[in-house]
């Protein structure tokens, strides 16, 4: 997404996030108490917000904004809220380091003069201004609330379930065949939407059409690329539940995936190969504030990488991948600095990032187990790999294709353990 650049000394005082405290009053900024809500504010909103926030906003695996700026009577006593969390850079939430802005799809980052203009328009008593400055408002079309458009099909857990009163946080597994009626030929995969069917659902994995967890956005594969869907498939709902345990809080859950299609008689030149990469052998001490484990993974063939996303639970704090050539260079492909269990992020290279047989690449990730991780739900306990919440996991998911390979050989999608993996297939 191609960004403004502000020159106002306003964007030098206040661009540091965390210099929003000190300009607060020191409203010196030329201009500063011009900046007007239709003229400078409306247009960052509906360029970077509104996708979120508002009526029917986007659904990220569960995190939907609760309230709209799509209007000024809507955003006005939101003001100094949203000042602070574009100051903090809390909002719009995208935890990636700011050295990789160009680099992902869909990056979600305001550039400091953009924030410079929110804090000031704050300041100056955030005030509407002219209505005719307002850009038109923006038009969401109605896809019946599917983002990646009507699907082809809809796949449905085979039955409802109910997920029981004193269940806090468990695991469940649902095979099903896709029938004939919904598969009747191979079909390559384009995009997928996940629609959890209850509050209790904390993640879904159904191979091999996807997953997703809280703040994951829909997938769609870039042109080119897929994944086979078979004409009678086995595949299997696994469902994390997490909820509140007790009386009256058990909820009925079906959850479903719709799924758009590559036209038929179509072949992707590239099929992914879906690697969990992760460390399973490790124990966080208690209380212990930065606790790191890795893993590695050796890239047999030439490839291009597609995407990564670092999945933790409540004590991830960072996550980095790096890159190990082979002439000896060494690269940072992504760094998560503000890992954030809410807002898990698939991170798509715009361009596929190309590497050389027997480049390593390298996951670590950090845990904050101490008492000042507001997440942390005992920072008492010693904690080991699992999959419930409680429990700690890193995965460093990674998606790539092998250059040389031909799709049409290959019935799929496939999973390749890391090295250092050996969890039970779900
Ligand atoms: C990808 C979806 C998404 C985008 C984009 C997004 N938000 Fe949010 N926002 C949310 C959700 C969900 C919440 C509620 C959960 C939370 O607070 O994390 C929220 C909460 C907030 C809050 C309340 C925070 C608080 O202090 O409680 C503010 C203010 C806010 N957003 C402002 C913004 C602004 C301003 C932008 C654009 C610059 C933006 N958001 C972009 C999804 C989004």
């Amino acid at each position: 997404m191609m960004k403004r650049q502000s020159t106002s000394i306003s964007a030098m005082c206040c661009g540091a996030a965390i210099a929003f405290m000190a300009c607060v009053g020191a409203a010196a900024a030329p201009g500063g108490g011009s900046v007007t809500f239709t003229k400078d504010i409306l247009p960052i909103l509906q360029e970077n917000c509104m996708v979120c926030h508002r009526p029917g906003g986007a659904n990220l695996g569960g995190m939907i904004a609760p309230m709209s700026f799509t209007t000024y009577a809507q955003t006005r006593p939101w003001a100094k809220a949203i000042a602070r969390a574009v100051s903090t850079r809390r909002m719009p939430p995208w935890a990636a380091s700011e050295i990789h802005a160009g680099v992902f799809m869909g990056e979600r980052v305001l550039t400091e003069g953009e924030i410079a203009s929110i804090v000031s328009w704050v300041e100056g008593g955030a005030r509407r201004g002219n209505p005719s400055d307002a850009p038109p408002p923006l038009d969401f079309p109605d896809t019946g609330g599917w983002t990646i458009g009507e699907p082809d099909i809809v796949i449905t857990m085979p039955e409802p379930f109910f997920v029981p009163d004193d269940l806090l946080d468990d695991t469940k597994y649902f095979p099903m065949v896709l029938s004939e009626e919904l598969m009747p030929e191979d079909r390559w995969i384009k995009a997928s939407e996940f629609r959890p069917g209850s509050v209790a659902v904390h993640h879904i994995i159904l191979s091999p059409v996807g997953g997703i967890a809280p703040g994951n956005a829909p997938s769609v594969y870039r042109d080119g690329y897929s994944a086979k869907l078979r004409k009678g498939q086995k595949v299997i709902w696994n469902m994390h539940y997490h909820k509140e345990s007790g009386p009256g809080t058990g909820v009925w859950d079906q959850s479903s995936v719709g799924v758009k299609f590559y036209p038929k008689g179509y072949t992707p030149e590239h099929v992914l190969t879906v690697v969990p990469l992760g460390p399973m052998d490790f124990a966080i001490p208690a209380g212990d504030p930065n606790y790191s484990a890795e893993a590695w993974h050796t890239f047999p063939k030439d490839a291009l990488i597609n995407s990564m996303m670092p999945h933790m639970h409540y004590r991830g704090k960072e996550v980095k991948y790096e890159l190990f050539y082979p002439d000896g260079t060494q690269e940072l492909m992504l760094s998560v600095p503000r890992y954030n269990f809410n807002w898990q992020t698939s991170y798509r290279f715009i361009e596929p990032k190309a590497v050389p047989a027997g480049t390593r690449l390298r996951l670590t990730g950090w845990w904050d187990n101490s008492a000042d991780n507001p997440y942390n739900p005992d920072p008492s306990v010693t904690v080991t790999w699992g999959e419930a919440t409680h429990e700690e996991m890193l995965f460093g998911w990674l998606s790539y294709t092998n250059v040389d390979e031909d799709a049409t050989a290959n019935s799929g999608i496939r999973r390749r353990r890391s090295e250092s993996e050996s969890e039970s297939d779900e």
